[in-house]
């Protein structure tokens, strides 16, 4: 059983890509809200209903019924306005997340967690410490998302098939999120071979970027994060060994201990099942680097 805990847009888009991608039987929307994960539920069974796809979806505000769980994505929490960062939403989030780790260690206690609230990095380490579970169980979505949006980049700027674009990014799912060029490429040709180093720097800019951008032209980013999260739970829950950068706690890799951020890694049915270190550059070290001060600091203030 797949539980996702919040049920406002994301977390309801969360529910309808998981069920359009068959990942389980069955799926669970949790809200303190009263009506809301119901309301919900009952709309997806009736589009789920049409496209003959035999998922069950229930709706509930009883953090016991997530009983039996194998993912439990954790999409509560307080969402970014127009002109915060993600940081912002630290304290705020900081708290709620305790305390939805809390009920899954009591009533999920053999579930793959999939942290999603904001700040990401942070909330990841926070669940890690909260939860007590192997931290191959932790597997938080950010990077994901950040790769969802410099595919969209690459493909407007090489007119390429976004199937043919196999690209990466890695580091805090925030300022200094580290889209890789130097990783990515169209079927195998180098983005290096078709791109300026001026265009490609643009568009690790723009992937920086973007995320504020829709916020500002529509409230909230909903799509792209309900969908990364799906992929992500397809990736645990048919046991794919899909190589997807997720957020994870590190013990030595990439030089750091005690801290969660975004790395390569290899998912399928036990969550995190290898992380793969790249070789950086000193230059992509250095973001990366940016970026584990960053959470180290978020977490320093909690
Ligand atoms: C996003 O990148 C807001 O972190 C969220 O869409």
């Amino acid at each position: 059983m797949l539980t996702i805990i919040g049920s406002g847009k994301v977390g309801g888009d969360a529910a309808l890509f998981s069920a359009l991608r068959r990942v389980d039987r069955e799926i669970l929307l949790l809200d303190v809200v009263n009506g809301l994960p119901q309301g919900e539920a009952m709309d997806l069974n009736h589009m789920l209903s049409e496209q003959g796809i035999d998922v069950k979806v229930r709706g509930s505000n009883n953090y016991a019924d997530m009983s039996g769980s194998d993912v439990v994505v954790v999409v509560a929490g307080s969402g970014r306005k127009p002109g915060m960062t993600r940081m912002d939403l630290l304290k705020i989030n900081a708290g709620i997340v305790k305390d939805v780790v809390e009920n899954i260690k009591k009533h999920a206690g053999n579930a793959i967690i999939v942290p999603v609230t904001n700040p990401l990095d942070p909330m990841v380490h926070i669940t890690y410490k909260t939860s007590g579970f192997d931290r191959s169980r932790i597997v938080g979505m950010g990077n994901m998302l950040d790769l969802s949006r410099f595919t969209q980049f690459i493909h407007e700027a090489t007119g390429y098939s976004r199937d043919s674009i196999r690209a990466l990014v890695i580091g805090e799912h925030g300022e200094n999120m580290l889209p890789l060029p130097r990783f990515s490429t169209v079927s195998g040709a180098p983005l290096s071979s078709m791109l300026s180093k001026e265009k490609m720097d643009q568009l690790v800019q723009d992937t920086r970027q973007v995320a504020a951008k829709v916020i500002e032209l529509k409230g909230a980013t909903v799509h792209a994060p309900g969908n990364a999260i799906s992929a992500i739970v397809e990736a645990i829950l048919k046991d794919r060994k899909k190589v997807i950068p997720v957020a994870t706690p590190l013990n030595g890799e990439y030089g750091h201990s005690d801290v969660s951020i975004g790395v390569p890694a290899v998912i399928g049915r036990k969550g995190v099942e290898k992380i793969i270190e790249l070789d950086l550059d000193s230059q992509e070290k250095e973001w990366f680097d940016k970026g584990v001060s960053g959470v180290k600091a978020a977490l320093a203030g909690i």
